[in-house]
């Protein structure tokens, strides 16, 4: 089992573990009784006949109704504590820290104040609470990434809230897990917990506009990004390119993976991506373009350079 590694992740795991325990300490009496009266009232050599029957008896009943019952009250107002705890209530003045939206099939997150928008890998500090709004661009997803905690659906057209403490730096994975269309399964979440400093380092450089390009080859690869229709989905900051439809590339080459944890990030990679994005990921909303071996190079050049 996965260790917690938020405030929210440790209170449902606490809550999870006090479940257990009343539940082994229930079955543990219901043996122990179980063995005693089998031992205690078996049937002995001159027995003949039914035992002794009990009926109307009051003190049994009161306990069989109310022992349940009061571990029943216990459990309810454990998870109400445990609730509360992990989602108080959001006022309307509260402004969400980084705004996580659904795409088919890829995370796209957006820190309103330090107007940063990345995709996939999502940083965010250590020891600040957090408040994550969940949106969705398409169908429902579902954000869970377990050592951080509970997990939130993004429905189309509203948005939901999620707190989150995270305890200690780390990289942590989770998944979508509502079903979401073909590539559901390859839709992974790579959270990186860091330090407030180094945090604030990745996003400053990520508040950055996007480099310009570096080499005769960038040139050419960054003319033909808005040449051809990638600029018609995909921002790059400080660029013509604006659309939002598909990751924003202004750091790309800064982040470690493509296409959600597929492939990991690299100039051969990203050529294998433009040239055939059907073939990698069936259904994905990137079209096949049919570009010559050149241009996809110089794209995936200029891209990968984008730090
Ligand atoms: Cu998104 Cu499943």
């Amino acid at each position: 089992m996965n260790r917690p590694f938020s405030f929210q992740a440790e209170r449902i795991s606490r809550l999870f573990h006090s479940f257990n325990v009343a539940a082994a300490a229930m079955l543990g009496l219901v043996i122990l009784l179980v063995v005693y009266i089998s031992i205690r009232y078996r049937r002995r050599g001159n027995d003949s006949g039914e035992g002794a029957q009990v009926t109307g008896n009051n003190l049994l009943e009161a306990l069989m109704i109310g022992l349940p019952a009061i571990l029943l009250a216990g459990f309810f107002f454990a998870s109400l504590a445990a609730q509360r705890a992990i989602a108080p209530p959001i006022g309307p003045d509260l402004k969400p820290d980084v705004i996580i939206t659904g795409h088919q099939w890829w995370w796209e997150a957006d820190y309103p104040q330090a107007k940063v928008i990345t995709a996939n890998e999502v940083h965010l500090p250590v020891g600040r609470r957090l408040l994550m709004e969940m949106r969705s661009a398409d169908v429902i997803h579902d954000w869970w990434v377990p050592e951080l905690g509970n997990k939130t659906d993004l429905v189309p057209g509203t948005s939901n809230y999620l707190w989150l403490t995270i305890n200690k730096p780390g990289l942590y994975i989770g998944a979508c897990s509502e079903f979401c269309g073909a590539q559901h399964a390859w839709m992974r979440i790579k959270v990186v917990g860091e330090n407030e400093k180094a945090f604030n380092g990745w996003l400053a450089a990520n508040a950055r506009t996007a480099l310009p390009p570096a080499d005769s080859l960038a040139v050419r690869g960054a003319a033909l990004f808005q040449a051809k229709t990638c600029a018609s989905c995909h921002r790059i900051g400080g660029t013509p390119a604006v659309a939002k439809v598909g990751p924003d590339l202004t750091h790309v080459g800064s982040r470690n993976y493509l296409l959600t944890g597929m492939l990991s990030t690299s100039e051969a990679n990203l050529m294998a991506w433009i040239s055939h994005p059907q073939q990698i990921k069936p259904g994905a909303w990137m079209p096949d373009f049919i570009l010559s071996r050149d241009s996809v190079k110089a794209i995936a050049h200029y891209l990968e350079s984008l730090k």
